[in-house]
């Protein structure tokens, strides 16, 4: 075990770890234990039947066995770089990725495991088993390295399945293993505690390189060009070339080599060596692959068939014998010692040897994991092989220069331009609707985008990480130095963007001066790099190279520190944002939220944090709410009251939610009523009502409640609510008499009046929810009885600098009421704008008022009918009903008289009896339709209907309609004067209402009639 350094708090002074105390000023030293989540590999190992071993052989000869089993194992395993953590009884158990995770452990565990069974099977029988998951782990730095996860479990009972000689492999473990093991499926396994089967896989053989993509070469043509003229170099000239290609995990060295490979064609030999991460006396491995790639030597010859091989090939040299000699040590067929010095002489004849006829060119990748003398080696190349037309192909991570800083490097890989990777998901068939989200995730490593398409494609959740990559990540985390380490952590709490300061913050007390050089660490290894700050306060901001990353380092992290760190984030925004905090309620509540999440999980909620985080999302909400955009403020309250409603009642803040919410009204409704049950339980009489008023006014946009059911509600709360004065429920109830009740029944002065009163109380509340948006005080004005011109200068003193969309709706509508069309448009194309923003459709109603106002009646029936069509869509009934007959009466000015016929009649189906205005304007329209058709009497009667229920109303626009269309049944019918006379009360509702367009066109209406009527 090795020993690690830690300072005294105190006085700083280095002490052992094994002390307790500091050896010089007797500060307590004892850090807390790091828990860390991590990808493992488990090997579970067991004799089968070792009782029945026992009675049949010499106790003398079981307990050898059992030695040698134990002896064998383990030093097997431990090459292999996994950890034996306990020998139980005849049973081992040992992690790979514990204390250091590696990104093949999941391979290395099944080699392992196949090499057990290959040495030990003749002599006893094993039973084995491999899994990988998650697992919880102690600090790699004190090497503590207990793991508990279910993977574990399932690892052992993956061995007790096992039959004797078999490895078992669980699922996890295959997805890492895939491309190079060879399995068959077995019987699924039913586990304990586990309601699914457990897929199995029995472990054959594991295989050689990773093919990973049969995807076509995306960009790389400048790189490919590059190396392609050192070999032309190497060819022409006839000495050996040495060119280093530096990239990223992932970025695609290897899958460049593999593209240079298929384009040398007959020009030249290509032989193959890579590096392996892991093990003991490999230093030259790359080196023995190349060498039996070019020598024929199998996996199956003899030392013999091998030493024979060699001498072959190496005849043509004239110390073919000497180089032979040595070249076969490097093997491990020779038993002679020997020195770097010398096997690097042998290996440059050798390859000399291999040029002779036909140049050469020699891959070895991932030279990062090379020993160093095998990178004097080859870097001594160039010089030392002058006489063979050699190209070496060094593939290597950027981690190669921090050993070697001066390592020459010919092409840096970049990741891929935004283009490249579009290019890339489309050959990978990934799912549009994902593209853009894995893009962004992948940043242009075609790596990580494989993965994720691979991930989504198995059913993934792109939230989570998929395990291949957690592999790589994690492997990569684990390189780092303690302090390197945290530091990263902390920056994940807080975000893909994190600051300087916060990481300080967030650090123990005696890392914070140890920050800046492990931001330099992590920014010299490329994993964070500088960017603009966004905090209040904060200079120096950095932000990940990779989301992947930040998400691994998250992942890392155990809860419990996870939920400290991010309470104490929060409180740390909290104090340095002062009189700022509004800007930055989202991200303390957002801290705090997880920061309860992550406790609740283990098991250690606390109500006074809920309430915290509860508090700074509701502020956060309700502002969303106010400034219009319902979407965000539905979610934040949403998360809000899901924190504090175990706690008590909210009245008011679940309203709030349900008007978050109200384009989607049965949700909106089931919010309130469950408010009001729960405010009537809790003996809130005067909450109860007004909840319940709110509630049906929901129903009545789903036709769950009628307006007279409304009515009656808000009847009933008003008393309730006035009494009890609170400034943010009378808002609510003036809400609901206004533009819930009056709208409804065409009282429009009423509207108006309400809407003033709600917005009074609005503005006492402290609520700065602009009143258009509530109270639609644009709508009242526009509908209501006040002149165009009038309406429209209030209009616009009243909601001057607003972008609320009902705002510019009516404007439309009261500019195109003025004839000025330009403007119109532009009010209305607006409005649209803002709408959709907010997931509406409403704006298409602008469009067509303007454009039937005008005259363009094809134009108004298509944004008509895209009004309806959302309406429908989202159930919002009691609009339809109206818009439906507006449609209708468009599609009548067109003689489209079938279609305005069946609007009609959905309106009639949809209308409520007391929606006056339905009830008009669908008799309006059949008037029309029978009128057209010649049944003059029916259309008369329903036009003198139409007129009755929009008289009832105090909109001067729906009478001059309703007057202008019995004037035209009249008229139809051959009754001139008379429809003069209606013509002439229309004429006087548009003038006094200021609808100039249709006003003109009565009165050319009228001319016309003039002769007749004479
Ligand atoms: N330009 C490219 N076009 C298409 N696919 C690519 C490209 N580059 C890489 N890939 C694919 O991305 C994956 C990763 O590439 P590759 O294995 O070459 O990365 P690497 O840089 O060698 O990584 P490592 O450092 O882990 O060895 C492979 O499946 C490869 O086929
Ligand atoms: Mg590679």
């Amino acid at each position: 075990m090795e020993s690690v350094e830690h300072p005294c708090p105190e006085c700083g002074a280095d002490n052992p770890e094994t002390n307790r105390y500091c050896g010089s000023c007797g500060a307590a030293l004892a850090a807390p234990a790091i828990e860390r989540r991590k990808l493992a590999t488990l090997v579970f190992c067991d004799v089968a039947g070792s009782t029945a071993l026992g009675d049949r052989t010499d106790p003398e000869a079981v307990r050898e066995l059992m030695l040698s089993y134990f002896t064998v194992a383990r030093e097997v395993l431990e090459r292999h770089g996994g950890t034996v953590e306990k020998f139980v009884g005849d049973a081992v158990m040992a992690a790979f990725g514990v204390p250091v995770v590696h990104e093949d452990d999941a391979l290395r565990a099944c080699r392992a495991a196949l090499e057990i069974q290959a040495r030990l099977s003749a002599r006893m029988p094993l039973r084995i088993g491999v899994n990988s998951g998650e697992v919880v782990t102690g600090d790699a730095t004190r090497r503590e390295t207990f793991a508990t996860g279910d993977a574990v479990n399932v690892a052992a009972r993956l061995e007790q399945a096992a039959g004797p000689g078999e490895v078992l492999i669980g699922e996890p473990t295959l997805a890492l293993v895939r491309d190079v093991v060879h399995v068959e499926a077995v019987e699924p396994l039913r586990l304990k505690g586990k309601s699914e089967p457990q897929p199995a896989f029995r472990l054959l053989a594991v295989g050689g390189a990773t093919t990973r993509s049969a995807t076509p070469l995306i960009g790389r043509l400048g790189e490919l060009t590059l190396l392609e003229r050192e070999l032309q170099a190497v060819i022409a000239d006839g000495g050996c070339g040495l060119a280093t290609v530096l990239g990223e995990p992932g970025v695609g060295k290897s899958r460049l080599a593999a593209e240079l490979i298929e384009r040398v064609g007959p020009r030249a030999r290509v032989v193959q060596g890579r590096c392996l991460s892991y093990g003991e006396g490999i230093t030259y491995w790359a080196v023995a692959e190349v060498v039996r790639e070019l020598t024929g030597i199998r996996d199956d010859d003899s030392a013999e068939q091998v030493r024979t091989r060699l001498n072959t090939f190496c005849a043509r040299l004239s110390d073919g014998d000497a180089v032979a000699d040595q070249v076969s040590t490097l093997l491990g067929a020779g038993g002679g010692a020997t020195t770097a010095e010398e096997l690097s002489w042998a290996l440059r004849r050798f390859l000399a040897a291999a040029a002779r006829d036909t140049p050469l060119v020699v891959v070895v990748d991932d030279i990062h994991w090379a020993e160093s003398a095998l990178l004097e080696l080859l870097a001594r190349l160039p010089q030392a092989l002058t006489d063979a037309p050699v190209l070496v192909v060094c593939l290597s991570r950027p981690e190669l220069l921090d050993r070697d800083p001066g390592w020459p490097v010919t092409v840096r890989l970049e990741p891929l331009a935004a283009t490249e990777v579009d290019s890339l998901l489309e050959c990978l068939d990934a799912p549009a609707s994902m593209r853009v989200r894995i893009a962004q995730a992948a940043d242009g490593n075609p790596l990580f985008a494989e993965e994720l398409v691979g991930w989504v494609d198995a059913g993934g959740d792109l939230a989570e990480m998929p395990t291949g990559l957690h592999a790589l990540l994690g492997a990569r985390l684990d390189q780092l130095n303690q302090t390197a380490r945290d530091a990263l952590e902390r920056g994940a709490i807080e975000g893909e963007i994190f600051h300087f300061d916060a990481v300080v913050e967030l650090s123990d007390e005696r890392a914070r001066p140890l920050v800046p050089a492990a931001l330099d660490e992590l920014t010299r290894r490329e994993m964070v790099g500088l960017t603009a700050a966004d905090l209040a306060g904060s200079m120096v901001a950095y932000r990940f190279k990779h989301i992947l990353v930040r998400d691994a380092a998250y992942a890392a992290t155990a809860k419990r520190l996870r939920a400290s760190l991010h309470e104490r984030f929060a409180d740390w925004v909290e104090r340095r944002a002062g009189d700022r905090l509004a800007e930055f309620e989202e991200i303390v509540g957002y801290h705090l939220e997880q920061a309860h999440r992550y406790q609740s999980e283990l098991g250690a909620a606390d109500p006074e944090l809920a309430g915290r985080a509860a508090a700074r999302l509701a502020a956060a909400g309700r502002r969303a709410l106010w400034r219009g955009d319902e979407r965000a403020a539905a979610n934040l309250l949403e998360r809000s009251l899901t924190l504090s409603r175990p706690f008590g009642l909210d009245v008011m803040l679940e309203l709030d939610l349900s008007q978050a919410l109200s384009t989607d009204p049965a949700r909106a409704m089931a919010v309130a009523e469950a408010a009001a049950i729960r405010a009537a339980a809790a003996t809130d009489e005067t909450g109860a009502a007004l909840a319940h008023a709110v509630a049906t006014q929901h129903g009545l946009q789903c036709s769950v409640n009628s307006l007279d059911d409304l009515e009656t509600s808000v009847r009933a709360a008003r008393p309730l609510v006035e009494a009890n004065g609170d400034d943010a429920a009378l808002a609510t109830l003036f809400w609901l008499i206004g533009p819930a009740v009056a709208n409804i029944r065409g009282r429009y002065e009423e509207w108006t009046s309400a809407a003033e009163r709600g917005l009074e109380h609005t503005q006492r509340a402290g609520h700065q929810q602009r009143g258009g948006d509530r109270f639609r005080i644009a709508t009242a004005l526009a509908v209501g009885p006040r002149p165009a011109d009038e309406a429209l200068r209030t209009l616009d003193s009243w909601l001057a600098n607003t972008h609320e969309p009902w705002a510019y709706l009516r404007r439309a509508e009261l500019l195109a009421m003025l004839e000025r069309f330009d403007e119109a448009w532009l009010a209305a194309g607006q409005s649209r704008e803002l709408f959709r923003e907010r997931g509406a459709e409403w704006g298409d109603y602008a469009l067509a008022v303007v454009a039937a106002l005008e005259g363009d009646h094809d134009t108004a029936c298509r944004h008509w009918q895209l009004v309806c069509d959302w309406l429908e869509a989202t159930s919002q009934n009691a609009f339809l009903a109206s818009h439906a007959a507006l449609l209708g009466l468009e599609l009548c000015r067109l003689g489209r008289l079938e279609e305005a016929e069946a609007c009609a009649r959905r309106s009639r189906a949809l209308g409520d009896a007391d929606d006056l205005v339905t009830q008009g304007l669908w008799r309006e329209a059949t008037a029309l339709v029978e009128s057209h058709r010649g049944d003059h009497v029916e259309a008369e009667r329903l036009a003198r209907e139409a007129l009755g229920y929009l008289q009832r109303t105090d909109s001067l626009a729906f009478q001059g309609g309703a007057l202008r269309d019995l004037a035209e049944t009249l008229l139809a019918a051959g009754r001139a004067e008379e429809a003069a006379a209606a013509f002439g009360q229309a004429l006087d509702a548009y003038e006094r209402k200021r609808v100039l367009p249709l006003a003109r066109h009565i009165r050319e209406r009228l001319m016309t009639l003039e002769p007749v009527g004479r």
